[in-house]
């Protein structure tokens, strides 16, 4: 049984979202719990696809994983498997971050190679060879990354030749334990590096520079649970998709639970095309201003546009006046929303890695087929500015990373339910 997302479009949205926890937070939290044996609690913990993977992934090595109301507890007192099986890191990539954690605290890891996937290659080649200079021996067998350090791992120096954000995690996690200093030259700096940073610090981890692109580590012998249970930070994708609603439909929105300055560029972005967005606490409201205006957009890492949210801003900028451009820096193949978007009468060129939007178009709902995370978000956001009907196929990949989102839109007013079909053609 399959589900598909009906919306009605062109209604404006207004009232109050909760953001939920972030993904790209929760699961090198869950990672770093394989780094000492105990119990660890978390709070504002997303109910996604991927962390449940991830708890699956846990599981299997030996961990015991309870929900207590909103604590997610993760025992890892007899965890001692050291494999992620290629059935899980297939349903996703980002169990790849116990890699790390298991050489460090066991010598031992299998791992299974990541493929290809839908948004481009994707290798994984900063995480072996950091975690070769770490001093482990790195064979492929089989399809899986044997990573071994039976004598430990010793503290080096690592220089990415660009700042990866899981491989940053990776090798933050294995450094805490490695002997002596480890220094990560072009760190990632996302708010959810930091966050697991602060999380291995609160472990009994010595890191210093964290946010910074160059992050010092002075190794332990051992590490032990956080005392206080954790508060997963917001998802600030989460926060930007929303954010974009009252360009795209009108209304009025106010977002709770969020940490605005971990989005300070998307903010900037969306004013400068014309939106009106204020932030007061852990609060944004926003609402539509006087007309779009076109943008001329690139991706970076943080702290600049993040790739995460291009899909969205794409389906934004159909509704603009004027030509934009956005341009996607970090992964090649991260475009499949737009020819999904011409489906809804979306006026987009690409030229190599730059969709050139022109607007205003009037969308129109149609079918289309999500083939990754944030294209399907892209495409939510289209349907809802469209007139008449969608439906959209492929929630296994929006369910990965945006939590009840029909829930949550239909609570301002959005005329969206899930459906399930029987058969595995979706049309
Ligand atoms: C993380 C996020 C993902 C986001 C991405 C970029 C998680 C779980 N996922 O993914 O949502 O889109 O950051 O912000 O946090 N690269 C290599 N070799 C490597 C690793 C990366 O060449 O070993 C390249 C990638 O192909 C890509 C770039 O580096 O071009 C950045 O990717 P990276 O930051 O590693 O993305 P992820 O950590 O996989």
């Amino acid at each position: 049984m399959r589900e598909y997302l009906e919306i009605e479009g062109g209604f404006p949205l207004s009232g109050e979202i909760r953001i939920s926890g972030a993904k790209n937070a929760v699961l090198p939290a869950l990672a770093a719990t394989v780094l000492a044996p105990g119990r660890y609690r978390f709070l504002n913990w997303p109910r996604l696809l991927d962390l449940y993977t991830m708890l699956e992934l846990l599981s299997r090595l030996g961990a015991r994983v309870e929900t207590r109301g909103e604590i997610l507890e993760v025992d890892t007192t007899s965890l001692e498997g050291v494999e992620a099986p290629y059935e899980l890191v297939r349903r996703m990539r980002a169990s790849i971050l116990v890699l790390g954690p298991l050489t460090a605290r066991f010598g031992r890891a299998r791992v299974a190679l990541p493929g290809g996937c839908p948004i481009g290659k994707r290798p994984v080649d900063f995480h072996t060879r950091g975690l070769k200079l770490l001093g482990a021996e790195i064979t492929l067998d089989h399809g899986y990354i044997l990573a071994r350090a039976p004598r430990g791992l010793t503290g080096t120096e690592i220089v990415f030749d660009f700042p990866s954000v899981t491989a940053t995690e990776n090798l933050l996690m294995a450094g805490v334990l490695a002997r002596g200093e480890t220094i990560i030259q072009n760190a990632a700096r996302e708010p959810e590096v930091v966050f697991l940073g602060e999380m291995l610090q609160a472990m009994g981890g010595r890191i210093e520079g964290l946010g910074t692109d160059q992050i010092r580590i002075q190794g332990v012998p051992e590490l032990h649970p956080p005392e206080e249970p954790l508060r997963i930070i917001p998802d600030r994708i989460e926060t930007g998709t929303y954010l974009m609603l009252p360009g795209l439909v009108g209304g009025e929105i106010v977002l709770r639970g969020t940490e605005p300055r971990f989005l300070k560029t998307p903010i900037l972005r969306l004013r400068e095309a014309g939106l009106e967005i204020e932030s007061e606490g852990d609060t944004l409201y926003a609402r539509p201003g006087k007309g779009l205006k076109p943008l001329k957009i690139a991706t970076a890492p943080y702290p600049g546009f993040p790739t995460d949210l291009q899909a969205q801003i794409i389906a934004l900028l159909t509704q603009a006046r004027g030509v934009s451009f956005v341009t996607e820096t970090l992964f090649e193949d991260r475009f499949h929303h737009v020819s999904e978007l011409w489906r809804m009468g979306a006026d987009i060129e690409q030229d190599k890695r730059t969709a050139i939007v022109k607007g205003p178009v009037r969308l129109q709902g149609t079918e289309v087929e999500a083939h990754d995370l944030r294209a399907s978000a892209s495409l939510v956001l289209a349907a809802l500015a469209a007139e008449g009907v969608s439906r959209i196929y492929g929630l296994e990949h929006l369910d990965r990373g945006y939590e009840r989102i029909e829930e949550k839109l239909a609570s301002i007013g959005a005329r969206i339910v899930r459906k399930r079909y029987e058969t595995a053609e979706p049309f």
